[in-house]
């Protein structure tokens, strides 16, 4: 797939680094794309409108209203003609902005409107970018499903020098070009995905939980999405949701409800992976009201939950691909293996907790991989993205080994 006829929206905030993107607006020209420039006010100073609007064969767009004509330029219309959206350069400002929801200018409104892929290339100076709330804003954005393209380092124009600089417009092309011809690998694929933790209640006001963030299970599902599966994502209590808006999330609060979903989807998945974190017990009663603290002490029955992975490995048709994962802080292979086999899975993902910045809550995981034709495939410490995607690969193979095996 090339980008040509693609509608791509360049969106240009002000910062020193607008003077490149002529460039990049005529790389993408070049390459068949249609593109919309949308400016901030203050990238006026750094770049002129003319220029970008020769170069796209289209009006830059600043504002709501277009003085002479009085014309109102839709955000939404413009959000929803967009494939992609990219914005380069984006300053410290604009990403501010974006992570907190403000919408001050016509660039930010059709953010706020927009329902696909959105990429961004910041770019300031090394003392801005590296600020805790700069990091925190990218870190936000990332959290969203937003595309980063890391600012790079050398010289920036207050003459001091780090990373700061926006990447290379050519890049950034590249970054585009790779983003539109990842190959749909998984079309016509049914994919399931269960992702976050269950809540376990106690009472109506307490339960037994546990520190999963859905992140490592939302990358699946969107990683899924991307390479053109049509996909299920059951996700328990978190405040994270996935971007791509094909993908349909149904939410569960506890084990039973996930159970109950996972039974609904599995029978028709291609592809199923538990990437949840169940609670393994349930109390056994819940008390109707809130439990008043007068006792001096006080025991919860717990009975244990139905393992779902497990239920699902029973049930599994040979076509079907069954995909686990496995948390341990001790004897980690031999534990991963064991659930592999007892639960009839076709892979396993070993999550260690003893691994620095991987697994719950962190952006970035370390894993390996084992699948039931004896491979074990470790890999780096990864931001969950790459990791999802390299879990994909492996799972492309097993259908492909398959597909031969029928054939
Ligand atoms: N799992 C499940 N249902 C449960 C518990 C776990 O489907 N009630 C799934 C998880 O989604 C994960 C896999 O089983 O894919 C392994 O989970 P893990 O917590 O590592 O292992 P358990 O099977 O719960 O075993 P143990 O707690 O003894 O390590």
């Amino acid at each position: 797939m090339s980008i040509s006829g693609k509608n791509i929206i360049l969106g240009i905030s002000g910062g020193i680094a607008a003077y490149k993107m002529p460039i990049l607006v005529r790389l993408l020209k070049k390459a068949g794309a249609n593109v919309q420039v949308i400016m901030t006010p203050a990238a006026h100073d750094f770049v002129t409108p003319v220029t970008l609007s020769t170069l796209s064969g289209k009006p830059v767009i600043t504002d709501f209203i277009q003085n002479k004509e009085g014309l109102w330029h839709n955000h939404v219309a413009w959000a929803q003609w967009a494939d992609l959206m990219v914005f380069a350069p984006a300053t410290a400002n604009t990403l501010a902005k974006m992570a907190t929801g403000q919408a001050d200018n016509f660039l930010l409104a059709v953010y706020l409107s927009a329902k696909g892929p959105v990429m961004v290339a910041p770019a300031m100076d090394l003392d801005m970018y590296a600020h805790p709330a700069t990091q925190k804003n990218i870190k936000k954005l990332q959290s969203y499903g937003i595309l980063i393209i890391p600012a790079t380092k050398g010289e920036l124009a207050s003459g001091l020098s780090g990373y700061g600089r926006l990447e290379e417009p050519e890049n950034i092309f590249k970054n585009i070009i790779d983003f539109f011809n990842k190959k749909a690998t998984l079309s016509n694929r049914k994919v399931l995905v269960t992702a976050g933790p269950t809540y376990e209640a106690i009472d109506p006001v307490r339960f037994i939980g546990n520190h999963s963030s859905g992140k490592m299970g939302i990358a699946l599902a969107e990683e899924a999405a991307m390479r053109g599966a049509s996909v299920v994502l059951v996700l328990g209590p978190t405040h994270l949701r996935p971007i791509n808006p094909d993908i349909k999330v149904v939410s569960v609060q506890n084990a039973d409800e996930m159970y109950s979903s996972v039974k609904q989807y599995f029978k028709s998945s291609d592809i199923t992976i538990m990437a949840a974190a169940v609670a393994d017990f349930t109390p056994k009663k819940k008390a109707l009201h809130k439990i008043k603290k007068g006792a001096s002490s006080l025991s919860i029955a717990l009975k244990p939950t139905k393992d779902i992975l497990a239920s699902l490995g029973t049930q599994k048709k040979p076509h079907q691909i069954l995909a686990g994962f496995a948390m341990e802080t001790e004897n980690e292979t031999e534990n991963a293996l064991d659930k592999l086999q007892r639960k009839n899975l076709d892979l396993i993902v070993l999550n260690s907790l003893r691994e620095a910045n991987a697994g719950f809550k962190y952006d970035t995981n370390k894993v390996t991989i084992f699948t039931k034709d004896g491979r074990q495939i470790a890999l780096p410490l990864k931001s969950k993205k790459a990791v999802a995607e390299d879990i994909w690969s492996v799972v492309e193979t097993l259908i492909n080994n398959s597909r031969k095996k029928i054939e």
